[in-house]
């Protein structure tokens, strides 16, 4: 797998400044990136925004998500190959240079380890280090943050991930940022019944989770149904071309959208 990232493509996440190189460093006028364990960081790190309360409650929610995916990976992450992530990577029909946002801890999620294109290359991003090195082009970064020029990738993609987000809406406006004006934004959402019955017993690592003050649950700020996920749209100008709806069981479904600018 083609794992060269090219710093052609590169930008500075926040003022999307051209990066200048210098002494092994990425520079912009405000901001300095490094490359200390074989990926660069794109977490901009000295901006005053990542110190508020609400990036604090991220940070939390982001930790108990750590232990969710070191106590029980195969439920909380694409490993191996999980049914449900050959489905979502047969309706993406991945061509081209694709960039998944929240792309895991993983070598290599399901879709990616399993994908079949050889024309395809992927670059992943996530907060999380994770296991390194990856087997697909990395950078540490977050999504309301991306570190990309302007319509690059043939297509982006949340898998699972979009719900993750503080706030949705940036995510997917960084999204259509960067993928190219006929390329396409393919998510992966999770919709659970309110009512869907809860687990006679948790296991000890999960009852030891805090939920964050403010928060929904151990692990979302938000949890929102397609129905809320529709009305973000607009605000990212992107418009649905596809659905696909997976029924799991009676209270699961797994909601597969195509969206493009
Ligand atoms: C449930 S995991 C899914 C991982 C992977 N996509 C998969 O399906 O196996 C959610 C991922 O979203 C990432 N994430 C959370 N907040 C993020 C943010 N602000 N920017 C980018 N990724 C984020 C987490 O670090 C985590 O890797």
């Amino acid at each position: 797998m083609d794992k060269i990232l090219n710093t052609d493509w590169l930008t500075c996440p926040v003022t999307k400044e051209k990066l200048t190189s210098e002494n092994g460093k990425l520079l912009s006028s405000k901001f300095e990136y490094t490359n200390t364990n074989g990926f660069w960081n794109f977490i901009p790190n000295k901006l005053e925004e990542l110190n508020s309360p609400l990036w604090k409650v991220w940070n939390q929610l982001q930790d108990n998500g750590v232990s969710s995916y070191k106590n029980s990976p195969t439920n909380n992450l694409g490993v191996g190959p999980r049914k449900d992530f050959l489905q979502f990577a047969e309706f993406c029909n991945f061509n081209g240079l694709v960039l998944d946002v929240g792309v895991g801890p993983q070598k290599a999620p399901s879709h990616i380890e399993y994908n079949q294109k050889a024309d395809v290359q992927f670059v992943g991003i996530d907060p999380l280090e994770g296991h390194q090195p990856r087997d697909f082009a990395f950078v540490q970064g977050l999504g309301e943050y991306l570190p990309f020029k302007n319509d690059l990738f043939n297509q982006v993609l949340f898998v699972t991930s979009l719900d993750h987000f503080i706030d949705p809406v940036i995510a997917l406006q960084e999204a259509a940022r960067v993928v190219m004006p006929d390329g396409d934004i393919c998510v992966w959402l999770g919709e659970k019944d309110k009512n869907a019955p809860k687990p006679a017993t948790s296991p000890d690592w999960y009852k030891a989770l805090q939920i964050p003050e403010g928060a929904e649950d151990p692990f979302h700020y938000r949890r929102f149904s397609v129905v809320d996920f529709k009305t973000f749209l607009p605000k990212a100008n992107l418009t649905i071309t596809e659905e696909k709806i997976i029924e799991v069981d009676q209270w699961r479904k797994n909601c597969f959208y195509r969206l493009k600018k």
